[in-house]
C-alpha cells in the first residue's frame, strides 16, 4: 500500500529561503521507504481565508480553497518545512492549516525548522495549534541554524548547520503516517 506526505513550505516572500529547504528535503527523503511518496504542497500562493462558513463544514466556495482542500485530503502525513517570525510560526503557515478543518484530522505532522536556532520556538506555537485541530505533531525532528549563512551556491543547506537524523525522522513519520492510515480506515 502506498501513502502520500505532503512537504508543506511556511512562507511567502519572494526572497524566502523556505522553498529551497523544502526541495532539498524531498530529495533526502526520497526513496528511504518505498510505501512514501512525496507532493510538495507550496503555500505561497494560498490566498488570506475568506471564506463565508467555517472551514469545520467543509463547504467551500473558492476554487482555491477547494484545490486547497483536495491536495490536502489526499495526503496520509506531512513534513512542515518551518521557518520562525518573531519566535511564533509565519502568518502564511497558519493561515494554511485555518483554511481547513478535516482535511488535516488524526493524521501526523513532522517538522523541518529553520531560522537563528532551528526554529525551535515556531515548532512549538505549531505544535499547539496543530493538537487543536487533532493533528499528531511527531517529536522527533530536523533543525537547520544560522539560516543566513547555512545555504551553499546550489542553495542547499550545508551538513554542519543542519541537525537530526534524517533516517530516524522518516522512520518515525512513516510509523505515524502507516498507523494512523490503518486507524482512519477503520472509523
Ligand atoms: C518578520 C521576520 C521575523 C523574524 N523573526 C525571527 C525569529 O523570531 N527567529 C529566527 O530564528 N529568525 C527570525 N527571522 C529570520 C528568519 O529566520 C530568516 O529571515 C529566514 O530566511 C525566514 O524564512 P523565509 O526566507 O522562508 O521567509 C525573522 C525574519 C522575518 C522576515
Amino acid at each position: 500500500m502506498g501513502y502520500k506526505i505532503g512537504i508543506l513550505t511556511s512562507t511567502n516572500r519572494d526572497v524566502r529561503v523556505g522553498a529551497d529547504i523544502a526541495n532539498w528535503l524531498q530529495k533526502q527523503v526520497e526513496g528511504l521507504d518505498d510505501e512514501l511518496t512525496y507532493e510538495l504542497l507550496d503555500i505561497a500562493d494560498l490566498p488570506f481565508l475568506n471564506e463565508p462558513k467555517l472551514p469545520s463544514e467543509g463547504d467551500y466556495e473558492l476554487d482555491s480553497t477547494k484545490k486547497w482542500s483536495d491536495k490536502v485530503a489526499s495526503c496520509d502525513g506531512f513534513i512542515a518545512v518551518l521557518g520562525e517570525y518573531n519566535h511564533h510560526m509565519p502568518a502564511p503557515f497558519k493561515n494554511a492549516i485555518d483554511t481547513l478543518y478535516a482535511e488535516w484530522s488524526r493524521k501526523p505532522i513532522a517538522f523541518v525548522g529553520y531560522g537563528a536556532y532551528g526554529a525551535e520556538s515556531s515548532i512549538m506555537d505549531a505544535r499547539s495549534l496543530l493538537s487543536h485541530i487533532n493533528m499528531m505533531p511527531v517529536s522527533t525532528k530536523l533543525t537547520i541554524s544560522r539560516i543566513w549563512e547555512a545555504l551553499d551556491d546550489n542553495r542547499e543547506p550545508k551538513p554542519d548547520y543542519v541537525y537530526g537524523d534524517t533516517k530516524k525522522f522518516m522512520a518515525e513519520l512513516s510509523w505515524w503516517t502507516k498507523t494512523l492510515a490503518a486507524a482512519r480506515s477503520t472509523s
